[in-house]
């Protein structure tokens, strides 16, 4: 432990200056305090926090994520290089930003590691300064992610009189001491214990307080109730609580051109606030105005815990200060628990029950792979199936991915370079490896650029993604496959690798659904099944049709007919979730378990593996904890999709 005289601080940040990039909360004209380059006439430690938080120098509000250039008929794409960056210091970090960092270095840094952020991440050094004077709206005491930083830090500094109190939290923060040498001089062990006795006043001068014990549970009971009616109506959707929020992750993803006529895939912050986060293609929007508002603060206060083991609300209170709507996260609570500003014991023994979390190392481990390039793939064939959809045969324009691809997953994420990408359902099975196929229907804009592309033009391929449907756990069992236009594209794969397995396997019953004959796909596949032994193929249409024998009506009418060994069969649904919700609950009736319904359900996508935030329901990643989810499973979860 060092002190360091208060005097010092810009004698400190000089040297660090020397060999950093150093950002500090400097004084804007209009009085808000920013990070911004550190600047000794703007320079401030008068300041409760920053209008902003820190992560966007981390997770920035507009990135590119990667550039690609056209030359003849070759797409080169080239990326971001962090190892170019200079190291930075973030200085004046407060315990809510720093208690930010650490939950993005857990989003971010591990699973499907973002290359930006990791690249940055390695390259930062986190100085944070702990709080002695809350601001009216923070509440982080009650989160117990503050005042004085847990994690997210490499050094600490805390006021003490004319001094600070300055500790490592990690080999970087010892950097940072070995470089002001000169300046800080030791203090013995005692020092910890004046800390926490400020610690304990900061902690009486909190004006905001609100008991979260349980919230989870409490908010598991309040799903339904009237006050996201009522917040609902004051919302006005203007995103700022989401913007200035030290936690919010979510991101779109879009093609520009830069400045230079370079062609940039690029992100940029978005909001689940925002009317158009989850809209799907011909419309659809699974969430209005009322579980909008109350998705926000249930990703707050339950989803990101439950799902990361980190306070998804740090409690900085910015996101109060700024809702021009005056919708109070801390008023939300209470009101559902009834309990606000409750009395201060209950409290601490509430913050000293708060997990505690190690903080992530960021070495050149971290390193890699940047997970939103694509690999270039050529159109080998197009076959139109119907009127709005095609069939896209396409290979890897390298060979060795062919012969290096494991069957896994669910979809893939393909690109139409300049317009954007697009999550399709894998329809082939593990046995087809020198090609991909996909069917691709007609719905907005980037579905219809592709259905413009011609054999030989490139598209770009990520995958595979996603939790694909069991095949080994369902052998020696009856199935029922249904598909409904398009969505037996997703159950093909099943089909296939199915009869390919046909002795290890009871009956094959397929039900292709569409309003027409002429709008079913893979006919040719849906004949030649029909005739192999064992399999059963039956149409279920809205209109009559000479060119098979069809069942004109529900598909739930047929069920009974089957004849499957129901407590003994696996069924496998793709259609909308209305349909699916009423073919499961009949199949239930004929005696099959929850458990054995598998569906492959749609939500927006952009990223496909867990990071944008559009396909999130409730706690789950559609992308990465499904789209494959057993009728059980799809009951759990909040009815947004
Ligand atoms: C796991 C999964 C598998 C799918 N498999 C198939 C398939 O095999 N064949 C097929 O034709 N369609 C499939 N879809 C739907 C397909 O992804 C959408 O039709 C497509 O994204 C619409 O994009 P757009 O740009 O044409 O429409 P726009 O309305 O212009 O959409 C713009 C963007 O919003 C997102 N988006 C919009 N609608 C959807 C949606 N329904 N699902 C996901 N993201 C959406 C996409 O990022 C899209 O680029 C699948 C969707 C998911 C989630
Ligand atoms: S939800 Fe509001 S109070 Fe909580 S961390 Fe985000 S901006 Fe701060
Ligand atoms: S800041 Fe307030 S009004 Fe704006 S989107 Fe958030 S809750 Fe709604
Ligand atoms: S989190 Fe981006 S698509 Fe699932």
């Amino acid at each position: 432990m060092m002190l360091l005289n208060k005097e010092d601080i810009t004698k400190l940040l000089g040297v660090w200056s020397g060999s950093f990039e150093v950002y500090a909360p400097g004084r804007q004209q209009n009085e808000d305090v920013m990070f911004m380059p550190y600047d000794e006439k703007s320079f401030t430690m008068d300041y409760l926090n920053t209008v902003m938080p820190v992560k966007e120098y981390l997770f920035e509000q507009k990135e590119n994520l990667y550039n690609w250039q056209k030359s003849d008929s070759d797409i080169q794409i080239t990326e971001f290089d962090p190892s170019r960056l200079k190291a930075r210091i973030l200085f004046g970090v407060r315990a809510c930003d720093a208690y930010g960092i650490a939950y993005l270095d857990r989003f971010f840094a591990e699973e499907f590691r973002d290359h930006n952020y990791a690249g940055r991440r390695e390259k930062t050094y986190i100085v944070a300064v702990n709080c002695v004077e809350p601001g009216y709206n923070c509440y982080c005491s009650s989160t117990g992610v503050g005042p004085f930083a847990q994690k997210g830090f490499d050094l600490m500094l805390t006021p003490i009189g004319d001094e600070y109190l300055v500790e490592a939290g990690t080999d970087k923060g010892n950097e940072l001491i070995e470089l002001a040498a000169g300046i800080m001089e030791d203090v013995g062990e005692e020092a910890e214990e004046l800390k926490e006795a400020i610690e304990k006043a900061v902690l009486e001068k909190f004006i905001s307080r609100v008991n979260l014990k349980n919230i989870a549970q409490v908010m598991d009971e309040t799903f339904n109730n009237e006050i996201w009616k009522e917040i609902s109506k004051q919302c006005i959707g203007c995103t700022g609580c989401t913007s200035v929020c030290p936690t919010c992750t979510c991101f779109n993803i879009v093609e520009e051109e830069g400045c230079y006529g370079e062609k940039c895939r690029v992100r940029y912050w978005d909001s689940c606030q925002s009317d158009s986060f989850t809209r799907n293609a011909g419309g659809h929007n699974p969430r209005n105005e009322v579980s909008r508002v109350r998705y926000r603060i249930y990703d707050k206060l339950k989803y990101i815990e439950e799902r990361f083991g980190f306070k998804g609300c740090t409690g900085c209170g910015r996101c109060i200060n700024v809702c021009p709507a005056f919708i109070d996260i801390i008023e939300v609570a209470s009101k559902l628990k009834q309990e606000y500003k409750h009395d201060m014991e209950a409290m601490k023994q509430d913050n000293a029950a708060a997990a505690r979390f190690e903080i992530h190392t960021h070495g050149p481990e971290h390193r890699c792979e940047n997970v939103y390039k694509p690999q270039i793939a050529v159109i080998k064939d197009i076959i139109q199936e119907t009127r709005d959809i095609k069939r896209f045969i396409i290979q890897y324009e390298d060979k060795t991915l062919h012969e290096n691809y494991r069957f896994t997953g669910q979809f893939f994420e393909i690109t139409i370079f300049g317009v954007g990408e697009i999550a399709i359902s894998i329809p082939f099975g593990p046995s087809q490896k020198e090609y991909f196929d996909f069917c691709v229907k007609k719905a907005g804009r980037v579905t219809s650029a592709m259905h413009e592309l011609k054999v030989g033009d490139k598209v770009g391929l990520r995958g595979p993604f996603g939790k694909g449907f069991p095949f080994e756990e369902i052998k020696g069992r009856d199935i029922l496959i249904v598909g409904s236009g398009v969505g037996l594209a997703p159950v093909r794969t099943m089909i296939v690798r199915i009869m390919e397995n046909m002795k290890d396997f009871g009956r094959l019953v397929v039900i292709a659904s569409a309003t027409t004959y002429e709008g079913l796909v893979y006919k040719e596949d849906l004949k030649k099944w029909a005739e192999t032994d064992g399999v059963k193929v039956l149409y279920a249409l809205s209109k009559p049709t000479d060119k098979v024998e069809a069942y004109v009506g529900y598909i739930n009418d047929l069920l009974p007919e089957l004849g499957l060994d129901w407590e003994n069969t696996t069924s496998v649904l793709c259609a909308s979730p209305r349909r699916i919700k009423a073919v499961a609950k009949d199949l239930i009736k004929l005696g099959m378990k929850g458990t054995d319904i598998l569906t492959s359900l749609e939500t927006h996508m952009r990223c496909g593996i867990g990071k944008c935030g559009h396909c999130k329901v409730g706690n789950k990643y559609m992308c990465v904890d499904g789209p494959v989810f057993n009728y059980e499973e799809m009951l759990t979860l909040p009815p947004e999709f």
